[in-house]
């Protein structure tokens, strides 16, 4: 057992834990951040990414005694972070996640949105291949990876004032073009009923 002194979302904190317990394992079992994921626990999925000193790290593969002086950020510091520098809400991942729809049952959305948030601090305005490439090392078994990396462009898009191009393979998912609206969510459109009338 060990004393470790943590930087956490903001906070100093002293745990006390096995010195050979991964970061995920202090997150998760000392600290109750379960917003971090346990998916394989070796490597190869992603869903426990949380950021040091602002990188994606995998937090299953990390020992949390090496991580002391270290500014972590899990999911949970995510809106905080964006509160305490002077924005509004969620950050405009988390905003641009939900409404595009980019999830489905959720499990690699911490990872995936804190890998999205570093990309973006490092290069504001990354390309689709960019984004695809720094997204690749979290897996989503779910969504198909369409909305979101339409998500993210949401981000840059809406950072330069403009709005994203609808992808040329899937013109019907532009989230602009499926009503989502700044600020939270619009009603779907109304569907066609069998007589014609909006439903
Ligand atoms: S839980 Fe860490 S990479 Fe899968
Ligand atoms: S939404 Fe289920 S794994 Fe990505």
């Amino acid at each position: 057992m060990r004393l470790q002194r943590l930087q956490i979302n903001g906070d100093r904190i002293e745990v006390a834990a096995p010195s050979h317990w991964t970061l995920l394992e202090v997150l998760r079992y000392r600290l109750g951040l379960t917003g971090s994921k346990q998916g394989c626990d070796k490597g190869d999925c992603g869903a426990c990414t949380v950021l040091i000193d602002g990188k994606p790290v995998l937090a299953c593969l990390t020992l949390s005694a090496l991580c002391e002086e270290r500014e972590i950020t899990t999911i949970e510091g995510l809106l905080p972070a964006h509160l305490r520098s002077g924005g509004t809400g969620p950050d405009p991942v988390q905003d641009a996640f939900d409404r595009c729809g980019a999830l489905q049952c959720g499990f690699c959305q911490p990872g995936m949105m804190l890998s999205a948030r570093a990309l973006l601090n490092e290069n504001p305005a990354p390309s689709r291949a960019e984004i695809k490439d720094a997204l690749a090392g979290n897996l989503c078994r779910c969504t198909g990876y369409t909305q979101i990396v339409q998500a993210v462009e949401l981000v840059v898009a809406e950072a330069a004032g403009s709005e994203p191009e609808p992808p040329a393979w899937a013109p019907n998912a532009n989230p602009w073009k499926n009503g989502c609206a700044k600020n939270g969510h619009e009603e779907p459109p109304a569907r066609a009923t069998d007589n014609g009338e909006g439903a």
